[in-house]
């Protein structure tokens, strides 16, 4: 089982990978993020846990336009045949409408939407073929029709509206490629995310419980979904 993750270097995205971990009986993932420290950490776990899952990380930041040219390579030679890619990196930047910059809100969107375009783009040569790859989206219930809305949270909420779409788009666009492609829109989970989203706030669901969920659904839903947005949440927020 061939996985990639972004977004490992800490919170949902961490405890994520020490799942597949313990699940699986081998392996090889991948473990995307800028903090090259927590990815090194996680590597050390996770060798602890399972030695039979090699765990590579890679420091890379997904919003560089420069991703396919530093990275493709890397990608291709560790991987010839991606099974599962969680795009999980996200970024929050919370503030009310009137004071959000340009610069504000491309961050947002480049590394929440422009990502997962760029990530896909560089790995669709990997995917699909006579296995399947299943890719799996985090987006936010923030991001889920008709869900309830806070302030402060537009160029957040709307960007993961947007990879929500987006999952649709690729599922109907790849469906002869043997490539599946759903998107969980998660509820509050405790990280440093939520906190910044909303202070003092208690999720009724640890990291680790999340990512239970999310590493069991990387591994058995496209069996039974595609093209899916499957809100995940106990809780409002
Ligand atoms: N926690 C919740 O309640 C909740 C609710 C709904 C949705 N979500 C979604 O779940 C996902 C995980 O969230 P979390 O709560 O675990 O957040 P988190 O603790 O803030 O972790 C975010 C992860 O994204 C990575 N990241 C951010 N910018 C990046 C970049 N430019 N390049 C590479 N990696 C980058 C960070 O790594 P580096 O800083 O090392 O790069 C970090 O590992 C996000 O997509 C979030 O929107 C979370």
């Amino acid at each position: 089982m061939n996985i990639i993750v972004t977004g490992a270097s800490q919170g949902i995205g961490y405890e994520v990978v020490k799942n597949f971990c313990r699940t699986l009986k081998s392996g090889k993932i991948i473990t995307l993020s800028r903090n090259a420290e927590n990815l090194e950490q996680l590597k050390n776990e996770c060798d602890e846990i399972n030695s039979f899952v090699r765990v590579i990380a890679v420091a890379a930041d997904i919003s560089s336009i420069k991703l396919q040219q530093t990275h493709a390579s890397l990608f291709q030679n560790e991987m010839p045949h991606v099974d599962v890619l969680i795009n999980n990196a996200g970024l929050l930047i919370k503030k009310n409408f009137s004071d959000l910059s340009e610069e504000d809100i491309y961050r947002v969107y480049n590394v929440n939407v422009f990502s997962v375009f760029r990530l896909v783009k560089i790995l669709k040569p990997q995917m699909g073929g006579k296995q399947t790859t299943h890719i799996v989206n985090i987006s936010s219930m923030g991001g889920f029709q008709g869900s309830s809305k806070f302030a402060g949270l537009s160029a957040y909420s709307s960007s993961k509206g947007a990879v929500a779409v987006l999952t649709e788009c690729l599922a109907e666009e790849f469906k002869n490629d043997n490539i599946k492609v759903n998107c969980l829109a998660l509820g509050a989970a405790q990280t440093k995310m939520l906190e910044e989203a909303f202070p003092g706030y208690k999720a009724p669901l640890s990291a680790e419980q999340m990512a239970s969920f999310i590493s069991n659904f990387a591994l058995t839903g496209s069996k039974i979904f595609n093209g899916k947005i499957l809100p995940v949440s106990l809780s409002t927020p």
